[in-house]
C-alpha cells in the first residue's frame, strides 16, 4: 500500500482511526479504573474488546498500536496488525518514546528520535503503514506557555521523525497536542493550536517533508478542564476550523482530532459542528482513544461475560462518529 492508498483508506467517509497507542502505564490507569489488575494478558484482552469486535470495521478505517500490542496476536493466534489488516484495517504504531523535561515553566519535549530509523524499519517490515508522534503542549497564560522555544524544539523533533517515516514510505501523524489540562480559555486553547502548527509547518518545511505524507493530529480549541468557561459547540467548532484554515498548508494529507479527555457525547458533537463546516482544504476524521473506549471500557470491566454488552456500546458509539464524520449529531440518540 503506498501512501496515497494509506490516505484514502483513512479518510474513507464516515469512518475514524482509532487510537489503542496507551503506554503500559496509561492501560494501566485505564484497566484500574473498571477493576481489572494489569498484566500483560489482560492489556491483549483490553485491545481485544476493540479489536476484534464483529463490524467494527465498518467504522474504524485505521487503528494506533502501541509497541507492546504490536508484537501480541488475536485470539486466534495472528499478529495483531496483520488480523486487523485482513479485515481492512490500516494498522500504525506510535513511535515516539513518551516525554521529558523541558525549560523553566514545567513544559515537556518529546523522546525518541534515537534508534528511530531501526525502529521504523522494523514496523514498516510488520505491516505499518503509519506512524505517530504526540508532542504535549501545556497551555498557561500566567506562564505565557506555550514557549516559542519549546515549540520549536517539538517541532524540530517531529519533523525529524516525519522525515525519516516518509523516506521509507509510511504516513506520518504529527500531533501537537494542545492539553486540556489547567484553567486557559477556549480562545487560549485557539492560540497555541495556531502557534503550534506554525512551528510545525516551518520545520516540516525546513526537513523538506512532503506534505502529502503528513496528517496533523490536532486539538480542538475547547476551554481547559479547570476552567468555568462553557464554550457552545457551534463556537469551539468555528474556532477549531478558524485555527486550522488559517495555519494547516492546502496540501497537507489530512486533519484527524483527538478527544484529549472531552467524554465521548461532546467529542462527538463536537466532530459533526467541526464536519458541518466541510468543504475544507483536506480531508478530516477523528482519532480518538478515550472518546472511543470509555464507555465500552466501563461495560467490560474484565468480565468475559459482559464483552456483548461492552461491543454494543462501542458499536453504538462508532456508529454515531459516522455520522459526526458527516456532520450530523442528533443528541436525543446519545
Ligand atoms: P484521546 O482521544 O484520549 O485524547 O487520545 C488520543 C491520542 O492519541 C492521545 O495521544
Amino acid at each position: 500500500m503506498n501512501p496515497k492508498e494509506t490516505i484514502e483508506k483513512i479518510f474513507a467517509p464516515g469512518k475514524g482511526i482509532l487510537a489503542a497507542d496507551e503506554s503500559s502505564e496509561t492501560a494501566t490507569k485505564r484497566l484500574e479504573a473498571v477493576g481489572v489488575a494489569s498484566t500483560v494478558e489482560t492489556r491483549r484482552q483490553y485491545r481485544e474488546l476493540f479489536f476484534e469486535c464483529p463490524g467494527a470495521q465498518d467504522y474504524i478505517s485505521g487503528v494506533i498500536f502501541y509497541d507492546e500490542t504490536w508484537w501480541q496476536k488475536s485470539s486466534a493466534g495472528v499478529s495483531y496488525p496483520e488480523y486487523l489488516a485482513s479485515r481492512g484495517i490500516v494498522p500504525g504504531i506510535k513511535v515516539d518514546q513518551g516525554l521529558a523535561a523541558f525549560g523553566d515553566y514545567g513544559e515537556t519535549v518529546t523522546l525518541g528520535i534515537e534508534g528511530l530509523g531501526e525502529r521504523l524499519d522494523s514496523y514498516a517490515a510488520s505491516g505499518a503503514r503509519f506512524t505517530k508522534w504526540r508532542a504535549a503542549i501545556q497551555v498557561n497564560p500566567l506562564k505565557q506557555t506555550p514557549t516559542p522555544e519549546c515549540l520549536k524544539e517539538n517541532a524540530r523533533r517531529m519533523a525529524a521523525y516525519a522525515k525519516l517515516v516518509a523516506a521509507r514510505g509510511m504516513v506520518a501523524i504529527c500531533e501537537p497536542e494542545v492539553l486540556m489540562d489547567g484553567d486557559h480559555t477556549a480562545a487560549d486553547a485557539e492560540r497555541a493550536i495556531g502557534a503550534a502548527l506554525d512551528a510545525l509547518f516551518a520545520e516540516l518545511a525546513a526537513a523538506q517533508v512532503p506534505l502529502d505524507q503528513v496528517v496533523v493530529k490536532t486539538s480542538m480549541a475547547v476551554p481547559g478542564k479547570d476552567s468555568d468557561e462553557v464554550e457552545p459547540t457551534r463556537e469551539v467548532a468555528a474556532m477549531t476550523v478558524c485555527a486550522l484554515r488559517a495555519h494547516v498548508p492546502a496540501g497537507t494529507a489530512g486533519v484527524v482530532f483527538l478527544s484529549g479527555g472531552q467524554g465521548p457525547r461532546l467529542a462527538t458533537a463536537h466532530l459533526a459542528a467541526i464536519a458541518a463546516h466541510e468543504p475544507l482544504p483536506w480531508p478530516l476524521a477523528y482519532s480518538y482513544a478515550r472518546a472511543i473506549q470509555e464507555e465500552a471500557l466501563k461495560a467490560w470491566s474484565g468480565k468475559a461475560e459482559n464483552l456483548d454488552a461492552a461491543r454494543v456500546a462501542l458499536l453504538h458509539r462508532l456508529s454515531l462518529l459516522a455520522g459526526a464524520d458527516r456532520g450530523e449529531y442528533d443528541p436525543l440518540k446519545d
